[in-house]
This record gives structure tokens, C-alpha cells and sequence, in this order.
């Protein structure tokens, strides 16, 4: 019944794990890449004020081809906020979808309240009473009309974070659909270093979709509720890709660069794909993809990758130098983990050679180490699907109801994680540090602040975490974001 009444799960010609565009996809490496704009507050006092309004609406992705999206303000992705560490930022959201949304700030230090817990609905005007139930009781949601504030105390550094949409078990098709933009957080410290800044610093927020012969976002028409509840099958029980990479919105779009210095912030916000990005050709230099930063900021020391995997929802902050190519030089950035139309990203047409002045220091910043010793509790988390029906945690489908860890405020904890399956883990609240991947310390991928943690198939994963600043109820997640609806989420509530 859910699935009839949503107007979007409209297509049922879908079920394999890879959706096929219908129409003639674009050239690689035509579209000149967009970046997001960047929304401008309403300064008061020490608050910055926003206003997003959830909209749909119709935008050009593939270049002469309209498709219907849902955006904030309209956008896809949506505009990107810009806070200043310390300042207080209230976003107004206004929903005026055709149902109900919940705003989750992704790596926001943020009190429960404004966290985007997947029942806190912020519900449009004139929804139909009881439309909004989608099988679940919560009487704890804290649910709205029309509008609601979002407050963000930013007391946190400098990082790399995004919004999206987060409401129970439909996060999957309304990111799909187009909720989702870059939320970027400065501080001093990170301004006084002398990195690649102003239109040589861009956003790359990598997805992947697939349309439908008349434009419109391909996604399976099943109802996951139906889905998880009922055990019918599930054409996308391991999550939903595409045949069209996007970044910021441009189908394999094309920059021209200076042959300088460029800071990429990479977010991969596609629902399930992984990709392992690297330049081709390398450059000659052998300086690479220079990691500067993580999903909580920027790391102590740069580390040379030449190639970097990332699964969704993770961020690395990267700085490329384009000065050992030549003049003229197409240099794309590939995706080892695709196929065909998914083993391009993007081109970079490296033009003249300019001033450059920016330079990346062996010293970044300072990361107090968490130590196993200051851990006062150990907890276990076993990631995997029971047979043929949900994604669990612990052998439990997520539950608004049941408390899976109750951290005390200020305990520092140890969770282990251990799965069956690609499973990127998403705690809210916390940046935590990679302790141990398997018998490793750590992967080439696990260093500085993580909130996203890349679970490899039968990996065993050690994290620690500090709970602290604010008390209250909180997920952790699969960020497969169809896992994630198909309950792969937990509870965890700071005491
Ligand atoms: Cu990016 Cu709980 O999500
Ligand atoms: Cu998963």
C-alpha cells in the first residue's frame, strides 16, 4: 500500500543489483564539472541562520535531458553550507516534499535533538494524518510540521561533512532522489597552514545513478518496509548502483586545472558503490593523491596514496600537483572497482602553468591518540544478514525502541566489528580512530578522525571512540544506505 501511495517508487521494470540507464548516455569527459553554490546565512550574533526549502523539482543533470528531483532548495546536490568552527549555525528546513524527511548532518558533533534521528520526522504541510507511519511506533520521535531548526553548536575542527536525508527505512531513495549536499566546517588552524585555497580548493561529491528513458532517476519500485517486514524478495538487497557516475551532479564531467596545486575533497555519497579512485596516467612526479585530510579532518602528516578505495559516506581530503604534467595533458581519474561506463570518474585538462604559492607542510595538525588503555568498556557488533530477510546487527533488525550501548558522557570505549560483507559503519556523534584491521594496525585508508568505518568481508575491525558532549539517543549504521533500510542500524544512548 506504502509503495502505491509514494508517487516516485514508479518504475518496476528494475531488479538486478545494477540499474541500466535507458537513454544514450553522454561522452565521458564533456560536461564542464558544476560546483555547488555556496549558501549565504543570515548572521546574528554568534549564530549563522540558513534556510533550505525540500523541493522537488526539475534540473538538467545529462546535458538535454530534464529529470525530476527532489532537492534542498531545488539543488542536486544540494548548496553547500560553510561554518566556522566555534559559530553557532541554525538551518531552517522547510519540507515541501511530498513526504516526510528527517536532516542528519554527517560528522556534525551535534545534540540529539537536531541529530536527525530516523523518526524525527519534519513532516509537509497538509500530509495526510498517519501517512507519515511507515510500520513503526516511536514514541519518543519528536515530529514537526512544515518546518523545523536544526542547531549545530560546530564546536568541532575543521572537516569535510555533508547532509542528507535520514528518515527510517527510506534514507536510500531520498538520497537517490536528490537530498544531499556538502556541509564544510574551517578553523583557524587549517587556515593558517598554506594549502590550495580558494578556486583551487573543490568539492568532488562522487554518485552514481541511472535514468530512465525519459529522464527520471531509476531506483526499485519495492517498498523496503514491505520488504523487511514481510521477507518478499528484495531485487536490492545489496543495495542499489548505476551506470552514471556524477560529481556534484555532471555525468563524467571535465575540469581544466592549472598546472598547480589543487585541494579535492572527496565525499562519496552514492548509496552502495565503492570505488578505488587513481589518476591515469599517474603523475610523472610520483607525487600522487596526497591525503591531507579524513572524515573528521585533517591528519597529522600527509600520506601519498596511488590509489585511494572509498566506500560510501567516507571523505578524503586530497591534494593533487599538476605541475610535472605537460601542457595539454588529459589526466583522468579512474575507478579501479568499475566496469565499462563506471571505470571512469573524471578528466582534468591541465592547462599553463601559474604562480603557485601553496605548498602542503609534513606537519598538519596534532590527533590526541586514543589508547586501548583509557577504554572502559569493550562492546561487540557482528554485521550480517539473517538468511534472506534483513540486514541486522547483533542478529537484530533495527529497533527505535531497544538501546544497543548506553556509553557513560566523557567514557572512552572500544567497539569491535565484525562482518560478513562490504559494510561501511557510520557512528553518529563520535569521530572514533581505527585501532586494528585484522592482524594489522590499521589499513592504508583508517588514518586520522573516522565516522565512517569500511568493513571488508570477514574483517575484524577495532575502533575507539569518545562520547562526549552530549547526552542522548543516537544510530550507528551501515551506510550502505539500502542496508541501512533494511535495518542494518543501531541504537546508542549517551548516559
Ligand atoms: Cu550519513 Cu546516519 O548517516
Ligand atoms: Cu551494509
Amino acid at each position: 500500500a506504502a509503495g502505491a501511495s509514494v508517487p516516485w517508487l514508479a518504475s518496476p521494470a528494475e531488479t538486478g543489483r545494477l540499474l541500466r540507464s535507458e537513454l544514450p548516455l553522454p561522452a565521458p569527459f564533456q560536461v564542464p564539472l558544476r560546483v555547488p553554490r555556496v549558501l549565504q546565512p543570515t548572521r546574528d550574533g554568534d549564530t549563522d541562520r540558513y534556510e533550505l526549502t525540500q523541493r522537488p523539482a526539475r534540473v538538467e543533470l545529462i546535458p538535454g535531458v530534464s529529470t525530476g528531483i527532489w532537492g534542498y532548495d531545488g539543488e542536486f546536490p544540494g548548496p553547500t553550507i560553510i561554518s566556522r568552527s566555534g559559530r553557532r549555525t541554525v538551518v531552517r528546513h522547510r519540507n515541501l516534499l511530498p513526504v516526510p524527511t528527517v536532516v542528519h548532518l554527517h560528522g556534525g558533533h551535534t545534540p540529539a535533538s537536531s541529530d536527525g534521528y530516523p523518526t524525527d520526522l519534519l513532516i509537509p504541510e497538509g500530509f495526510p494524518p498517519g501517512g507519515h507511519a511507515s510500520g513503526h511506533h516511536d514514541p519518543r520521535a519528536d515530529i514537526r510540521v512544515g518546518s523545523r531548526d536544526y542547531e549545530y553548536p560546530v564546536l568541532q575542527r575543521a572537516a569535510t561533512l555533508w547532509y542528507h536525508d535520514h528518515r527510517m527505512d527510506f534514507t536510500g531513495p531520498g538520497v537517490w532522489r536528490g537530498l544531499l549536499g556538502f556541509h564544510l566546517v574551517r578553523d583557524d588552524e587549517e587556515e593558517a597552514l598554506p594549502l590550495p585555497a580558494g578556486d583551487r580548493e573543490i568539492p568532488l561529491m562522487i554518485t552514481d545513478r541511472a535514468f530512465g528513458a525519459d529522464g527520471s532517476l531509476l531506483y526499485p519500485s519495492l517498498d523496503p518496509t514491505l520488504l523487511h517486514r514481510h521477507g518478499v524478495p528484495r531485487p536490492y538487497r545489496q543495495g542499489v548502483t548505476g551506470d552514471v557516475i556524477l560529481v556534484n551532479g555532471t555525468p563524467w564531467p571535465t575540469l581544466e586545472v592549472d598546472a598547480v596545486r589543487y585541494r579535492f575533497r572527496v565525499l562519496n555519497a552514492s548509496n552502495t558503490r565503492r570505488y578505488r579512485i587513481a589518476l591515469d596516467p599517474p603523475p610523472p612526479d610520483g607525487t600522487g593523491l596526497v591525503q591531507i585530510g579524513s572524515d573528521g579532518g585533517l591528519l597529522e602528516r600527509p600520506i601519498a596514496h596511488d590509489r585511494i578505495e572509498i566506500a560510501p559516506a567516507e571523505r578524503f581530503d586530497i591534494v593533487v600537483d599538476f605541475s610535472s604534467y605537460r601542457a595539454g595533458q588529459a589526466v583522468t581519474l579512474r575507478n579501479d572497482l568499475g566496469r565499462g561506463t563506471t571505470a571512469d570518474v573524471m578528466q582534468f585538462r591541465v592547462g599553463r602553468r601559474a604562480v603557485d604559492d601553496s605548498s602542503v607542510p609534513q606537519r598538519l595538525s596534532t590527533i590526541e591518540p586514543l589508547r586501548p588503555r583509557m577504554a572502559t568498556t569493550t562492546r561487540d557488533f557482528v554485521f550480517r544478514t539473517s538468511g534472506d530477510h534483513v540486514w541486522e546487527i547483533n542478529g537484530q533488525p533495527f529497533d527505535p525502541g531497544r538501546s544497543d550501548a548506553t556509553p557513560r558522557l566523557g567514557d572512552v570505549e572500544i567497539w569491535r566489528f565484525t562482518t560478513d560483507f562490504h559494510h561501511p559503519v557510520h557512528i553518529h556523534l563520535v569521530q572514533c580512530q581505527v585501532l586494528q584491521r585484522g592482524v594489522e594496525d590499521r589499513g592504508p585508508y583508517d588514518a586520522g578522525w573516522k565516522d565512517t568505518i569500511d568493513l571488508r568481508p570477514s574483517e575484524h575491525v577495532s575502533v575507539i571512540a569518545r562520547f562526549a558532549g552530549h547526552k542522548g539517543r543516537f544510530v550507528f549504521h551501515c551506510h550502505n544506505l539500502e542496508h541501512e533500510d533494511m535495518a542494518m542500524m543501531g541504537n546508542f544512548e549517551v548516559v
